[in-house]
Formats: structure tokens, C-alpha cells, sequence
């Protein structure tokens, strides 16, 4: 077992894959009595809708989705869905939602129409749904982006659109597996300005097969050009079941990325492509290139044009609103308990199964965690470490230095936050650490579980 020290780790160059929430999914167990009303959603929630089709599987990508270009999978589902909306309706009615959020896969290959009887599904449920959320938003690809479309979207109420758009060299979006090369990213970028959608978002990757910390400048440059409202930097993370881990697992990942040089230091534990230096490199060239373009750093990980950018479900979650997700594999965050519906790292088998299981009239949850008074301290840490104020940490929780001293001495060492009676922020260049602070903060039996499913990856 690795007991090394933060700053150790921050020395040594360690990279963690993003953690995106808290506790992580590995926590879960299965479930075949969960109850909705075991659920204690926040007043104030967010809604999460999960969309699992592609047109293409990317080699890199873990996500719950599965290729469906004939279309013959999508009615089923959307009518599994809405049956799920119904389900929740007593709950939808109850809540003030400030987000929704269409997340996939690709969201935007199913039709207006099936949209528009989801979006309704949603609004018979909770009538003030549209005026009360602040956020409706979709997830796309670049090929998939016309004017006209989105200005349809536009009007039935979305206003962020992100689109990944991963990196804007034409050879690294071929070894990917994917269709995006530079000129129909360009164009969907603005193709999505001109149908005024708010919030216009591109994800791009650190570390994608084939690329260096040169071609990543180029690309981020290029970007920054473009000016996205949003722009999400994701560092590739190997994903268990996805071609890229086994090809590299298995030694040949030459055949997808060549030039690759995995991680220096210690085990596979978090393998990734890039060498650990150079993502490092990248995020502090990212920071740069997008601070010196009139972009603010929203989180580590993060770059918005103030008053247009940003992703508030994200946010709303780690400030500890809670988020109710429908679809398969989809999860939901309540005060007391998080949960998953069926999910499977087979996509049409997960959806198969979501489909019976709603059909027959019972909720699709299959796996819980119930989160107790530690791990909300640790999920509040986490969430707010970018910069935490003390007095609103230790009015749920009491004293940070009482409930969480070790974390905080470790801190301290690091030199990456700032810390003082009144703040724990982590300083601009400690950002890019973040993810390594957030692992620091893990109990002993998340860190356990993360263990054994890093070994799966492996395996
Ligand atoms: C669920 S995908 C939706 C985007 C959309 N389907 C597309 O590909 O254009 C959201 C984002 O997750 C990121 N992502 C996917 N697999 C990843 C991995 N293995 N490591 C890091 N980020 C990943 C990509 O940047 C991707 O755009
Ligand atoms: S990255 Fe997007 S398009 Fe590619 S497989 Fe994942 S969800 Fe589908």
C-alpha cells in the first residue's frame, strides 16, 4: 500500500484521474429494496438525465452508452424514461429544480420530438420546472451540430451546450476513433454562437493518444480563438472495459497512440498516456492561455468568460444540492444516500434491463451508498478545497482542525493552499493538484475500494 505523503506525491509528479463526485461510484452496493421515499432530496435540486446512444465508440471513453445509429433502440427507451419521470413525479413536484441536464453518451441523437415528450414528461411533473431552473443544458458532438437544430433546442429552453471537441489536431481525433477534425469542431463552435445558445462549452483533453505537450498549446491556442463560453479541461483517465486500457493494458498500445510514455512513477494504479511532467505542463498552460484570453478559472479544471460560463449542476452538487438522475446507469445525490440506476459496463445491457425493469412498474435503482456524518465532511472538503471557508465548514461539522487534522497537517506541508483562521484555498498553481488533495480526503474504505478497482482496470 502507497503511504506517501501529499507533498510526497506533489514531488514525485503522482497524477489522479478526476474525481468528479463524492463518495465515488465504487462505493455503492448492490440494492434490490431501495424505496424512492428512502431518498431525502434538498428543496432546491437538480435534474439528471442520462442518454445512452453514440454514433462512434471513442477508444478512451467509459461512459454507459452504446452505438444505436439505426435509431431502433431510442423509442423504448424514451418511453422508459418518461415511465421513470412518473415514478418521480410526487418528488419532481415537491422541488424547486434550478438544473437539467441532458448528459450521455450523445444526447442530441435523439429526435426533437422524443426531447420535446421528455421535456414534457418533466413539466407535467413539475409545472414551473422551466422558469425555475436556471440551467437547461445538453451534451453533442461537433458533427452533430447545426444552426437550425439548436435554434430549435434553443427555443424549447437549453442554454448550455457542450461539445466534445477533445483536442483540435486531425491525426490525435483519428487515433481516437472519432470524426471531429479541426474544421467541423471550428464550425460547431460557431455554428452554436450564431443559434445563440448562452452557454456554448467544449471539453478538451490532456493527454489524448498521440498528442504532446506542443500539440496540446497548439490546440488550446487555437480554442481560446474560437472563444467557447466554457471550456473543460479533462486529463484521459483509463476507463476499465474501453479499447484503450485493454490495448494498453496488453501492451500494444503503440497501435492507438504512439509516442506515448505512461506514467513515471510507482505502480499502474492511475495509468494514463502523456507522462505525468507533461500533464502537469499542459494544465499550467491551459491556465495561462485561457487567463491571458479574458477567461476565469471557475475550479481546477474550469476555464468560463465571466457572466456566460460555467456549469452550475456541477456546482449546485458541490455545494450539496442534490441531484435526482433518471435514465440508465444514471445517479442520484441525496442528503442522506446516493444511489445508481442498473448499469452495466455493457451499454445495451444496462439499457435492456433499465427498459423491463420500469416496465414493470418499479423504480431501475440497483446499487446504494448511505452517506454518514464522516464522509459528509470529507464530500464537503472535497468539494469546496479550491477554496473552503472555515466558519460555514464548522457550523455542519464543527472544527476542521478537530474533524480532519491529518488531511489539514498534510496541507500545510504541501505548500499548495493558502491557509488561515478564515480559508483553506489552494493557491493558482496548487489547482492542478487538485485531484491528488481530493484522494487525500478519502476515508479509509473509499480509498480501499478505489484500490481494487484500479487493479480491475489493470486486469
Ligand atoms: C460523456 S462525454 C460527452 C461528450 C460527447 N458525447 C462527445 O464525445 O462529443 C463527456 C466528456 O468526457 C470526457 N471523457 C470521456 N472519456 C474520458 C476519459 N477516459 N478520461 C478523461 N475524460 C474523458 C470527454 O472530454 C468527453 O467530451
Ligand atoms: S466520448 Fe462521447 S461520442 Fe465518444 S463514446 Fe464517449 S460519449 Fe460517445
Amino acid at each position: 500500500m502507497d503511504t506517501a505523503s501529499l507533498a510526497e506525491r506533489i514531488e514525485r509528479r503522482d497524477f489522479a484521474p478526476e474525481v468528479y463526485a463524492y463518495p465515488t461510484p465504487r462505493m455503492l452496493m448492490p440494492t434490490d429494496t431501495f424505496s424512492i421515499s428512502d431518498a431525502q432530496f434538498t428543496d432546491e435540486a437538480n435534474i439528471y438525465i442520462h442518454i445512452p446512444f453514440c454514433n462512434q465508440l471513442c477508444s478512451f471513453c467509459g461512459y454507459l452508452k452504446t452505438v444505436d445509429r439505426a435509431g431502433t433502440l431510442q423509442d423504448g427507451y424514451i418511453d422508459a424514461l418518461i415511465g421513470e419521470i412518473r415514478l418521480y413525479a410526487p418528488l419532481l413536484s415537491e422541488k424547486t429544480v434550478r438544473t437539467l441536464h441532458f448528459g450521455g453518451g450523445t444526447p442530441t441523437l435523439i429526435s426533437d420530438h422524443q426531447l420535446e415528450r421528455v421535456l414534457r414528461a418533466l413539466t407535467d411533473a413539475n409545472p414551473r420546472l422551466l422558469h425555475s431552473a436556471t440551467e437547461v443544458s445538453i451534451e453533442s458532438t461537433p458533427e452533430r451540430i447545426e444552426k437550425k437544430r439548436f435554434e430549435t433546442l434553443r427555443d424549447l429552453g437549453f442554454n448550455r451546450v457542450s461539445i466534445g471537441v477533445q483536442t483540435l489536431d486531425d491525426r490525435e481525433i483519428a487515433l481516437s476513433g472519432r470524426k471531429n477534425g479541426k474544421e467541423i469542431s471550428s464550425r460547431a463552435i460557431s455554428s452554436l454562437q450564431d443559434a445563440g445558445i448562452l452557454n456554448v462549452v467544449v471539453d478538451l483533453m490532456i493527454g489524448i493518444g498521440g498528442q504532446t505537450v506542443k500539440s496540446f498549446e497548439r490546440s488550446a491556442q487555437s480554442l481560446a480563438s474560437l472563444r467557447p463560453d466554457t471550456v473543460e479541461l479533462y486529463a484521459l483517465g483509463l476507463m476499465p472495459e474501453t479499447r484503450l486500457s485493454k490495448a494498453f493494458f496488453s501492451g500494444i498500445s503503440s497501435d492507438i497512440s504512439p509516442g506515448i510514455s505512461p506514467r513515471t512513477a510507482s505502480s499502474r494504479d492511475d495509468a494514463i498516456l502523456m507522462g505525468n511532467d507533461d500533464i502537469y505542463r499542459c494544465y499550467s498552460i491551459g491556465q495561462q492561455i485561457f487567463s491571458q484570453a479574458g477567461y476565469v478559472q471557475d475550479c481546477h479544471n474550469r476555464y468560463a468568460i465571466p457572466c456566460r460560463g460555467g456549469f452550475l449542476q456541477e456546482d449546485y452538487l458541490f455545494d450539496g444540492m442534490s441531484v435526482i438522475g433518471l435514465g440508465a446507469g444514471a445517479r442520484s445525490y441525496a442528503r442522506n444516500i446516493q444511489y445508481r440506476n442498473v448499469h452495466s459496463l455493457n451499454g445495451r445491457v444496462a439499457i435492456a434491463q433499465y427498459i423491463a425493469t420500469i416496465s414493470s412498474g418499479r423504480n431501475a435503482v440497483t446499487a446504494t451508498f448511505v452517506v454518514d456524518d464522516d464522509e459528509r465532511a470529507r464530500q464537503y472538503a472535497i468539494g469546496h478545497i479550491e477554496s473552503l471557508d472555515r466558519a460555514a465548514f464548522s457550523r455542519s461539522f464543527g472544527p476542521f482542525e478537530m474533524r480532519l487534522p491529518e488531511e489539514l497537517r498534510q496541507l500545510q506541508e504541501s505548500g499548495i493552499a493558502h491557509i488561515d483562521e478564515s480559508i483553506i484555498a489552494l493557491n493558482p498553481d496548487g489547482l492542478k493538484y487538485r485531484d491528488l488533495v481530493a484522494r487525500m480526503f478519502f476515508s479509509p474504505a473509499s480509498r480501499s475500494k478505489e484500490r481494487e478497482y484500479r487493479s480491475g482496470v489493470a486486469g
